[in-house]
């Protein structure tokens, strides 16, 4: 539970934790090589926990020390993926391309909805399905299996970031050359395309939408250091957008913001960035005024993240304009925004459309978190209260900050947390 105290505006640097989407993948795609793969600058998140529990449930060995993870995948020894674990997270699907091109088997269970949508893992499948698997689907369960991956043609109906990325670890060592069409263009995919690289895979063309992968017959482990958490970053400085104050982050490169970034510039803030070049910049940024109104449609990468949609939705509700929100991406991702009533935030949802009309400040609220992003959004409403807000929160925020608590006590917020 957070207790926090609002209107005290943010001042400070924060270095932002490694990214959760880019971590993920590349755990999966350890498994296609046997021998020691590091992974540094992983966030200490549970989402990594989990999914570092599921590789030993398979075999793997799996050391995490610090920011340090390291994965041994030569004792894979399982297929299943457990229904419990599937349903604690999703992107456990992840693991079936990689497990079905190294083991030729994989069975487990459909992740069902969640609160931001449906989130069908359909691609997924029928990408799989292309390259030679048999996959029974009983509309649960799940069992895939290939004898050898084939390469092919695909275009996915929408640039699905999981089912791109499930895509590239399947195809790596597939026999021949698989052209993927309509792909995710996420930094996490140029990332993954990078790590698969060194390790020995055959892969170009990530930055057009149209990726070519020739087979290999083998790949071997690598290091690799992951690149800063972009919807981290973006938290902090909505954070301080609607806090007011100056702050600067590091730790992450400003070309993977450029849509958060304009939304904050459109919104008042006044952004620099210096240093360095790529990761080792430095964004800093000055709120002076209340967030000017803004229109944001999400869309898929280089679009305007869906992920920072809510959280950037909660600076607006203690704005001094109208803003627009079009939700794009997923079909019911506006439950953070109903839960902004509970600090008077005038919001209202027009199907795909939330529309807010700034007050300020808002007043403090208890609420609890709906989802991972909807949890650091009610946080950001906190700041713009007008005295103590109390938000709980069932474990949603730990699967993708490491501590979000921590990071905005350090920039000067009043945030206290206990364990109730
Ligand atoms: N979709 C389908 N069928 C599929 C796959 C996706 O219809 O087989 C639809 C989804 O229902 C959704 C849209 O396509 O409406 C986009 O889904 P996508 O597959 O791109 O998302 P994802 O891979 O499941 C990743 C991130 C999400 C992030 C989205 C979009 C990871 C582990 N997760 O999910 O991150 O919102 O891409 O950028 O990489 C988060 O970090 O809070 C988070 C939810």
């Amino acid at each position: 539970m957070f207790k926090v105290q609002g209107l005290k505006p943010l001042h400070g640097k924060i270095k932002v934790q490694g990214a959760k989407n880019a971590v993920l993948p590349m755990m999966a795609v350890s498994l296609l090589t046997e021998g020691r793969t590091e992974i540094r600058n992983v966030p200490r998140i549970s989402d990594v926990f989990l999914m570092a529990e599921i590789l030993r449930d398979l075999g793997c060995q799996v050391m995490f020390q610090d920011d340090v993870l390291e994965i041994d995948a030569s004792g894979l020894s399982g297929t299943v993926i457990s229904e419990k674990t599937v349903g604690k997270m999703r992107s456990s699907s992840l693991l079936l391309g990689p497990l079905l091109s190294r083991a030729g088997e994989v069975t487990t269970w459909y992740p069902g909805g969640c609160v931001i949508g449906k989130r069908p893992i359909d691609f997924h499948l029928d990408v799989l399905r292309a390259m030679g698997a048999e996959i029974l689907d009983d509309g649960g369960m799940l069992i895939a299996k290939a004898k050898k991956l084939c390469g092919t043609t695909f275009r996915f109906p929408y640039p699905s970031v999981g089912a791109t990325e499930n895509a590239l670890m399947a195809a790596a060592l597939a026999s021949g050359t698989t052209k993927l069409l309509n792909c995710a263009r996420e930094p996490e995919i140029m990332e993954l395309c990078s790590f698969l690289r060194s390790m020995g895979a055959k892969i170009s063309g990530e930055r057009t939408g149209t990726i070519t992968v020739d087979g290999v017959e083998k790949l071997f482990p690598t290091d690799h250091v992951t690149a800063g958490d972009r919807i981290c970053a973006g938290t902090y400085l909505a954070a301080a957008a609607a806090a007011g104050g100056e702050i600067e982050i590091t730790g992450v490169d400003p070309v993977v913001l450029v849509e958060p970034l304009k939304a904050l510039r459109k919104m008042g803030a006044g952004i620099r960035i210096s240093g360095a070049t790529g990761p080792k910049a430095r964004i800093g940024m000055v709120m002076e005024r209340r967030p000017a109104g803004v229109e944001i449609d999400t869309g898929p990468y280089p679009g305007f993240p869906t992920d920072l949609q809510s959280v950037f939705l909660a600076v607006e509700a203690a704005g001094s304009g109208e803003s627009r929100f079009k939700e794009t991406v997923y079909e019911a991702r506006f439950e953070a925004a109903m839960r902004l009533a509970a600090f008077g935030a005038d919001v209202s949802l027009h199907k795909d459309t939330a529309i807010i009309r700034g007050r300020y400040p808002l007043v403090p609220g208890i609420a609890e978190t709906p989802d991972l992003r909807g949890g650091a959004a009610l946080l950001v409403a906190a700041l713009a209260a007008d005295g103590l807000s109390v938000i709980s929160d069932s474990g949603h925020l730990k699967r993708g900050y490491e501590d979000i608590g921590r990071d905005l006590r350090k920039l000067g917020a009043d945030i206290e947390e206990d364990e109730l």
